[in-house]
């Protein structure tokens, strides 16, 4: 590939890939050749900050020599091994390690490959749980989910979501969903303070689930940012009143941890926040520190135990990935959970989190920004027509895109949801990177909106 010049690769890019999320009839490329800690390196030499962690799942920086080590190491073992009635000691110590670190009572982990992947186990699992426990309760074979919900583009993931944007032109083949209104925090129902959200939207919850909990198989959520919705975030007490609920109703909770899991919200694990152990545990992402496709989802002894039992009474679970705990996903992704304990990463990530609160504290008075959102290292600015009535943008004018696309001039790179632009840079940013990623951010606000 070393004599394929930039021309070259740039007319390939645009007629042979197909690009995710992408309208390709006016896609520009944009090849990242190189990285280094948080800057990527394109074709040409040119130098950007990651400020979205290559989509929310690099945690400690690109090249991290211990990662590439891990990596390194594993393949001079074994570069892959079926989980299909086999195992390999690396596999073996990173379920246990999940066991480990994850919220209690989560015992037992099933490998696959991405984030759609995990959530559509954690919705299979749900539904064959209620049919082989020891008690069952077949009738269960409906799932709860918060509207705009986002959990992956598999048709299960996708049945689950409730991004209309995404999902609408797919409903002819989905199943149908109960769905309960965001805890959007930002845009509010009339009359409702924030001190009183979470429980107005628990009420609703309740409601639901005092209706139809005997037909409910499971609770879908994403514990406190609801990502691809535009990172809407949570009030404090809803998360922990959601496991409640569930518990008191006899519904499962299905927690998707794939975007806000290993740090992303301050804690190794949202759920952490409120104490909460859901029944399944959805993990992706960051899972592997970002370098390698690889996704876990924990189960209960309870769920696990009802798939126990004689060959002939067909209780097994028939799902499967072939690249499921893949060796290599696990070595680096063991290294991931090191580094964090070596960096002590956690920990590091107080003054990054005051300092991008500061930036957006300023950025929230700027013309047409209607909201500055952060939980951890999320952060979220979102610009609307009219702020007092929160009117948003025609989403066609592409207004996030500009602001991504000024500070692109700029050595920033992100990506923006709508007219949401998202800053989600890896745990290992350094400050003065934060502040150019701010900066720009700014600047680019003035561009998009003209003021
Ligand atoms: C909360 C959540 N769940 C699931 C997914 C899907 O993950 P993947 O793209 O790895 O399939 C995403 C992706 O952004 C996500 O944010």
């Amino acid at each position: 590939m070393h004599d394929t010049n930039t021309e070259q690769l740039n007319d390939w890019d645009r007629r042979a890939v197909w690009h995710a999320f992408t309208q390709m009839a006016e896609y520009e490329p944009f090849i990242i050749e190189r990285a280094d800690g948080c800057v990527l390196v394109d074709i040409d030499g040119n130098q950007y900050i990651d400020g979205v962690s290559s989509l929310w799942c690099n945690i400690h920086g690109h090249r991290h020599p211990r990662l590439g080590a891990a990596l390194r190491e594993q393949l001079d073992r074994v570069a892959h091994v079926t989980n299909l009635g086999a195992s390999n000691p690396t596999t073996i110590k990173l379920a246990r390690r999940l066991v480990d670190i994850s919220p209690p009572g989560l015992e037992h982990v099933f490998f696959s490959d991405d984030g759609a992947t995990a959530v559509e186990v954690a919705v299979k699992m749900a539904f064959q749980y209620w049919r082989q426990r020891g008690d069952p309760r077949p009738e269960k074979t409906c799932y709860l989910a918060l509207a705009d919900g986002y959990h992956g583009d598999t048709l299960g993931s996708v049945s689950i979501g409730g991004v209309e944007r995404f999902h609408a032109m797919f409903r002819p083949l989905l199943f149908h969903t109960l769905r309960l209104p965001a805890p959007d925090s930002y845009r509010t129902p009339r009359g409702v303070s924030p001190e009183n959200l979470a429980a107005y939207h628990l009420d609703k919850l309740e409601a639901m689930l005092r209706e139809h909990h005997r037909r409910i198989a499971a609770m879908v959520i994403e514990p406190l940012v609801q990502a691809a919705a535009g990172m809407i975030m949570h009030p404090p007490g809803y998360l922990g009143g959601v496991r409640r609920l569930t518990r008191q109703y006899d519904v499962l909770m299905i927690a998707d941890e794939v975007a806000v899991g290993f740090g992303r919200t301050g804690r190794m694990f949202a759920c952490g926040h409120e104490d909460v152990s859901p029944d399944l545990l959805c993990l992706a992402k960051g899972l592997t520190g970002g370098y390698m496709p690889m996704a876990a989802t924990l189960a209960t002894e309870e769920i696990y135990g009802a798939f126990l039992g004689d060959y002939a009474e067909s209780k097994t679970f028939f799902h499967g990935h072939t690249y499921g705990g893949n060796p290599l996903g696990a070595a680096v992704a063991l290294a991931n959970l090191e580094i964090f304990e070596q960096e002590q990463t956690l920990a590091g990530l107080q003054p990054k989190i005051a300092r991008l609160a500061e930036h957006l504290d300023r950025i929230g008075k700027l013309p047409h920004v209607g909201d500055v959102r952060q939980r951890g290292m999320i952060a979220a600015v979102e610009l609307v027509e009219d702020e007092a009535t929160k009117r948003p943008y025609d989403w066609a004018e592409k207004r996030g895109m500009k602001v991504c696309d000024s500070a692109l001039t700029e050595g920033v790179w992100l990506r923006p949801l709508g007219n949401v632009i998202v800053i989600m840079p890896p745990l290992a940013i350094t400050l003065e990177q934060l502040d150019r990623i701010c900066d720009a951010v700014q600047r680019g606000i003035a561009a998009a909106t003209g003021c």
